[in-house]
């Protein structure tokens, strides 16, 4: 793609040393990941592509099988925008893990948000884990407008946290919320209640949400790793009321629940994946920060 092309010009010594930076430090042996190219990776020992056991997807070594640049060109062009006339955009990426694809979105922003005014581009990445939140900040080229909270979504301190950052930007929301891979780990660590409140709390903040839900399929395999690495199983799992097709049961949390309507859902990724895209309906809003 043209804009792909020049984005990798452009920012090729970026990646360079975030590169370098990145493969100076070791990877600790198969922490692992399990959420995608299951059905091939379950077959192998080898631990370049057998994902291991993970109870939230904190995996050290994720851009290994997933090269954050390959799932770029599943983002469609047409759909940013500012959602209030100011020359300020923020993106929050939660599950950020070490900030692969964080960087990755920076870039594309800055390149499709061109054309509309040139906007202050500025992402927020929170993810639970502490040395994947430094992994991520090590590389940091742009601290300036690239931030990274070591933060569990669903507490109190990230509400408190992103609202301060909000403030400081003198927004009510961010224009964008983009939650990667990231929806089956709070479902199964928290159910169904746990996936409800999830996206309730990430609509709460956005204009716009970017949801790529992991399948049905990546459940099993997360568990039975668990259950192969001899830890104990995901206790809600059994229970769990929002089973089979997972993106139609957020697509109806988003529409019924949060007030959001459709903008697109992409054709699936070579490794399955969707992209759920949905925007605030826009209406006579009093602004309701309450997450
Ligand atoms: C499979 S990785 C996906 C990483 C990234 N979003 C991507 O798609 O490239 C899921 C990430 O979500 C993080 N995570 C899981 N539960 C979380 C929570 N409650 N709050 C913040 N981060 C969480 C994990 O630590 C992990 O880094």
């Amino acid at each position: 793609m043209i804009w792909f092309n020049a984005l990798e010009d452009k920012h090729h010594s970026q990646r360079q040393a975030r590169d370098k930076l990145r493969h100076r430090r070791d990877f600790p042996a198969n922490v692992g990941m399990s959420d995608a190219r299951d059905t091939d990776d379950e077959r192998n020992n080898d631990t370049k592509t057998n994902p291991g056991a993970s109870r939230h997807g904190n995996f050290m070594n994720y851009y290994q099988f997933h090269p954050a640049e390959e799932r770029m060109r599943q983002l469609p062009h047409g759909v940013w925008r500012l959602a209030h006339p100011a020359r300020k955009y923020a993106g929050l990426d939660v599950g950020c893990n070490a900030g692969d694809l964080t960087y990755i979105l920076y870039d594309f922003l800055e390149k499709i948000m061109k054309s509309q005014d040139q906007p202050e581009i500025s992402l927020f990445g929170v993810d639970l884990d502490p040395i994947l939140i430094e992994r991520a900040r090590e590389r940091n080229l742009r601290p300036d407008r690239v931030t990274f909270e070591c933060l569990n979504f669903l507490s109190k301190d990230c509400s408190e946290t992103l609202t301060r950052y909000l403030d400081q930007l003198d927004k009510s929301r961010f224009d964008v919320v983009f939650c990667f891979s990231i929806t089956m780990w709070i479902h199964l660590n928290h159910g169904d209640d746990g996936l409800e409140e999830f996206l309730r709390k990430a609509c709460a903040l956005a204009e716009m949400i970017v949801i790529e839900p992991q399948p049905w399929r990546c459940y099993r395999n997360a568990s039975r790793r668990l259950k192969r690495a001899k830890s104990e199983d995901f206790p809600l799992l059994k229970g769990l009321k929002y089973t089979g097709d997972l993106a139609k049961h957020i697509e109806n949390i988003i529409t019924r629940l949060c007030n959001f309507r459709k903008v697109v859902v992409t054709e699936s990724n070579g490794w399955g994946r969707k992209l759920l895209i949905y925007e605030r309906k826009q209406q006579n809003q009093v602004i309701n920060r309450n997450i």
